[in-house]
């Protein structure tokens, strides 16, 4: 298999159609030159010749992907290129995804009522412009999205009650947290019921995140900075719940991930599934200037990946579990 792996790499190298114009339209560049460009500006290095040639196989298919979709236009949002352009699909989603993490009814140790059912919700908030939202941060090469998706959440309704940003530590979760499995995936919910009955989180500086120590520091795990008291679930497949709880808070939300890799901006309308295998934070929604409706989710692959670490999903769409299942599993910490 291997080895058909890098006949088909080599395959590229000597026939692909490999001559492409770079985005600028004036020069055009090889795939060997936009990958060794990208190289650098990735700092990569493969161990060997042959690992090269093998990614250069696998980036010049990325490259295929992004060039056929540029050139079909007319999308609602773009691609581009970046630090995940020289895995497959199979080797991204097994990274940077929580695959194969049986959803569960969410009963876990501080269970509380969904509250927002009533209100009356803006047509538009960004919690970013209330300060309510840390820098964007990276899970790196680790399935602990879960981790960071809670931690957002738990940072923005510590800001709305108790008046201060304070960063706090995915590291305590991801590696305290029980019900969860680190590096191997986890659910958002379980981290806030993990929170509830740790007693609190400790700050980002105490603790800050260490992606393959998953030993469990009790020290820090005491020392806490913010507690929340409880979670809620919101109820599934009905968008303006959803609103109405974004209205209120950041809200942890569970979406089908793998074909937004390399979006770049805009408000990605698909394709995607319903398979949740990511957990992101929305921290706002709105309407463009050409009435599409939009959630804005913050993201945890980079300030450099998406758009400044955040990505827009389509939002009011026909299909009641929302673009990419963004309903079907949303949660927020109570303080
Ligand atoms: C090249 O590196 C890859 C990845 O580390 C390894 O699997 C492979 O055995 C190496 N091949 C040679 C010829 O050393
Ligand atoms: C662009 O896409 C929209 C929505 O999918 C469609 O209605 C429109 O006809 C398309 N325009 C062109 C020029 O293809
Ligand atoms: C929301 O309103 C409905 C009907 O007006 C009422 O039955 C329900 O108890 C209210 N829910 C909450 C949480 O206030
Ligand atoms: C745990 O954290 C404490 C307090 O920061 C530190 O002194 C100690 O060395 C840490 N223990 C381990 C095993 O890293
Ligand atoms: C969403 O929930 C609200 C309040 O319970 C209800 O009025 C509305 O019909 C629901 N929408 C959908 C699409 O189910």
């Amino acid at each position: 298999m291997a080895s058909a792996l890098k006949i088909a790499a080599l395959f590229f190298l000597l026939c692909g159609s490999w001559r492409w114009s770079a985005v600028s339209g004036t020069s055009p560049m090889t795939a060997v030159d936009m990958f060794e460009q990208w190289i650098a500006q990735y700092g990569r290095t493969y161990a060997n010749e042959s690992e090269k040639s093998y990614r250069l196989g696998v980036f010049t298919r990325n490259l295929d992907y992004v060039n056929a979709f540029r050139q079909a236009g007319n999308r609602s949002y773009t691609v581009g290129l970046n630090h995940f352009a020289d895995l497959t699909d199979e080797e991204f989603r097994a990274t940077y995804t929580s695959t194969g993490l049986s959803p569960s009814d969410g009963s876990y140790p501080g269970l509380m009522p969904f509250q927002y059912a009533n209100v009356t919700a803006p047509s538009s908030i960004d919690w970013r412009n209330e300060g309510a939202v840390t820098p964007v941060k990276n899970q790196a090469q680790c399935g602990s999205c879960w981790a960071f998706s809670a931690i957002a959440s738990i940072e923005g309704i510590n800001k709305i009650v108790k008046g201060s940003l304070i960063s706090l530590s995915e590291q305590q979760v991801f590696a305290c947290d029980h019900y969860d499995a680190g590096c191997s995936g986890g659910l958002h919910y379980r981290a806030f019921s993990y929170a509830v009955s740790s007693g609190g989180i400790t700050t980002e500086a105490n603790y800050p995140y260490q992606p393959h120590q998953v030993a469990c520091n009790s020290t820090k795990q005491s020392d806490h900075a913010v507690s929340i008291t409880g979670y809620a679930m919101v109820p599934t497949n009905n968008e303006t719940l959803l609103m109405n709880a974004v209205a209120n808070q950041p809200v942890s939300v569970s979406v089908d991930a793998h074909t937004f890799r390399f979006y770049k901006g805009g408000i990605f309308d698909g394709p995607c599934g319903t398979n949740l295998d990511h957990d992101v934070t929305f921290v706002g929604y709105g309407t463009d200037e050409n009435g599409v409706a939009y959630w804005i989710a913050k993201n945890s692959w980079g300030a450099w990946w998406g758009d400044h670490g955040y990505i827009r999903f389509k939002k009011d769409v026909a299909e009641k579990e929302g673009q990419c299942g963004l309903t079907l599993r949303a949660s927020y910490p109570i303080i």
